[in-house]
């Protein structure tokens, strides 16, 4: 599902601040598996999900993601490919503040041209996947940390994307919400969903539903 192939990447290349954040990089996740890719802050996690979201582009190396050549695509397929493949969720979660709940679930879908019927449907089905449709009426702004991240999860999931990359997902939550996370997530790979999820945080070692966990250090893999 996701080929990562002797990945670079420098920041300001070729000046006195180049800055290599990621060095040889290579690893594969299968379809419908649970990695977790670990390592301080600093060791180069949110580049490396950036570049497989196709955020940002590597200085060497290869991305294959459904055999399509994620670092190469021009920006305007980048960009249908981050709606469509691709689900990312934030640690800072990124909802619009003033937009309700299932307005900010909406977003993804509007570049589609679907019937509002559709909208419903899938706008419906991603707040159960993420257990926030109680909430759907609320805006964003009134809602818990909790929430906002349930929030997310959804809008991430509302165009049915292969594959959902976290961004240190635990990171503005109570312990309480960071096991509903670990539920959601849980629903997620019981449904097909394959998840990759950058953290440090110590509440997903151990985890039985983890297929691979990746550990970084400095850019590299160790
Ligand atoms: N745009 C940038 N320009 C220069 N350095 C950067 C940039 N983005 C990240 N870095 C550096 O790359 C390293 C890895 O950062 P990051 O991928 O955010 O690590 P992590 O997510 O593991 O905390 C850090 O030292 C960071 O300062
Ligand atoms: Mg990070």
């Amino acid at each position: 599902m996701i080929h990562v192939k002797n990945l670079y990447k420098t920041f300001n290349p070729n000046t006195q601040t180049a800055f290599h954040a990621l060095k040889n990089i290579s690893f594969e996740v299968k379809e419908n598996e649970l990695v977790i890719l670990s390592g301080v802050s600093g060791s180069g996690k949110s580049t490396l999900l950036a570049i497989i979201a196709s955020l940002l582009k590597p200085t060497s190396g290869a991305v294959i993601v459904h055999d399509k050549q994620v670092a190469k695509l021009p920006d305007l397929h980048a960009s249908r490919f981050r709606n469509e493949d691709i689900g990312f969720i934030f640690q800072a979660f990124n909802l619009f503040d003033t937009l309700s709940v299932s307005e900010n679930i909406t977003i993804p879908l509007i570049p589609l041209g679907l019937s509002q019927k559709e909208i419903n449907t899938k706008v419906t089905d991603a707040m159960n996947l993420a257990n926030i449709s109680h909430k759907a009426k609320t805006t964003a702004k009134d809602l818990s940390g909790g929430e906002k991240q349930r929030c997310a999860i959804a809008r991430a999931l509302v165009n049915r994307p292969k594959i959902i990359l976290c961004d240190e997902p635990t990171a503005n939550l109570d312990k309480e919400n960071a096991l509903k996370f670990i539920d959601v997530i849980k629903t997620l790979k019981a449904k097909g969903f394959t998840i990759l999820i950058a953290t440090h945080d110590s509440i997903f070692e151990n985890l039985p539903e983890i297929n691979q966990v990746i550990h970084m250090n400095n850019g590299e893999l160790v």
